[in-house]
């Protein structure tokens, strides 16, 4: 069913996201991961502690994805997050558009990127937007890869004034092999690694994880990025610790907890669905673990930002309001639905909104990125 006025209008926001509790994880400081003794974080207790946990969740996720059909236009403008998933889709291209500018504007030679956990190759657009030479697209789910091939062919054949990068595409389990031997050349180095909605499936094992962020960083050029996006683990354990059940979500969403005892910083899994696109195990990410663990990969996590506040500062640049109408990132507000709040300020040239329970799931996400690397010899 086409989301209607007349259906949705419960749904929607009664404040301003930036305003709500939920988006606020500072406010409940007991329920923070980081509030665990840091001296444990690394020990080598806690790795044993989370390889006894951990069964291999990998070739579940692969399977789920490799189910996962991919839906033209048509019933996607019919999914109840639909806007959400335009939303998440403006996230990526502004921080993936505002990298490659700056790499463009500090370098000269071609830019390569990997993308780590490319799907089904929801990015390409923005790759060939962002002028890249060279693109390595890298999955587990060996369907979702060569629908991303096919993607890829079919852009080629369409673009007239060959402004099209090469690419290659290897099916391959990211936490659990070295990506370099699969790559055509197998010294190829990048200038950014994007891993999108990705990261947080590695986090099943100190092992997976290892591999995953040394798979994303160990090919970068001296000045080469980092980037990704992933569930923000302070919120999720805010919102599990408000409830009865461990559960908390909506009619689009639920993230389930199985436990209460304090989370493990490598195998604290929850299960996570959304509407008709994930139905998975997850894993936390601790951001301090993971900024420890990039360190020692020669990379400083500079930016972790929560989509609110990604979306607050972003917005107030032209282009990117733009493009967040082209995007249908937000749904307009219509006469009926002026007297809610909507998730732009009325200073800016329009108004738009998500529903509420829309924004319940995007406000879970956290964006990050490295500062360029160093060089590493
Ligand atoms: C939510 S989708 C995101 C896809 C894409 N990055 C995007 O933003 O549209 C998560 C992707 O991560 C992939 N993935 C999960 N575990 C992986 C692993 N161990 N190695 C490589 N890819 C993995 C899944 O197959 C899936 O395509």
């Amino acid at each position: 069913m086409e989301p209607s006025s007349e259906s949705r209008p419960e749904s929607r926001p009664e404040s301003r996201p930036e305003s709500r509790p939920e988006s606020r994880p500072e406010s409940r400081p007991e329920s923070r991961p980081e509030s665990r003794p840091m001296k444990r974080s690394l020990d080598e207790d806690e790795e044993s502690l989370s390889k006894r946990k951990a069964s291999d969740h990998s070739s579940e996720v692969a399977d789920h994805y490799n189910r996962l059909q991919e839906v033209g236009l048509q019933v996607r403008s019919q999914s109840r997050i639909f806007y959400m998933r335009n939303f998440n889709n403006w996230v990526k291209s502004v921080l993936i558009g505002e990298i490659l500018d700056q790499l463009r504007r500090s370098r000269t030679s071609p830019v390569r990127v990997l993308d780590l956990g490319c799907g089904k190759g929801g990015d390409l657009l923005k790759w060939r937007r962002g002028n890249i030479s060279h693109l390595v697209c890298t999955d587990i789910a060996e369907v979702s890869v060569d629908q991303c091939r096919s993607r890829f062919e079919e852009m080629k054949k369409k673009s007239h004034n060959n402004d099209m990068f090469t690419a290659e595409f290897i099916t391959a389990d990211a936490t659990k092999e070295p990506l370099w031997p699969r790559l055509a050349d197998s010294t190829l180095t990048f200038d950014l690694c994007s891993c999108q909605f990705v990261v947080h499936y590695s986090f099943e094992s100190r092992t997976k994880a290892e591999m995953m962020l040394k798979n994303a960083c160990e090919r970068l050029r001296p000045g080469g990025y980092f980037i990704g996006t992933t569930p923000d683990a302070y919120e999720l354990m805010r919102r599990a610790s408000l409830s009865q059940d461990l559960s908390f979500g909506n009619e689009v969403f639920k993230v389930r907890f199985k436990s209460r005892s304090p989370p493990s910083l490598f195998g604290a899994e929850y299960h996570f669905s959304l509407e008709g696109v994930v139905d998975v195990p997850e894993f936390m990410v601790y951001f301090p673990l993971m900024t420890r663990m990039l360190e020692k990969l020669g990379m400083r996590l500079i930016l972790k930002s929560r989509f609110s506040e990604f979306f607050e500062e972003k917005v107030k640049d032209e282009q990117h309001r733009s493009l967040l109408q082209k995007m249908s990132a937000l749904e307009r507000l219509r006469k009926e639905l002026y007297k809610c709040f909507y998730v732009t300020s009325v200073t800016f040239a329009f108004q738009g909104t998500l529903s509420r329970s829309e924004w319940e799931a995007a406000s879970e996400y956290k964006t990050f990125r490295t500062e360029p690397g160093l060089d590493k010899d």
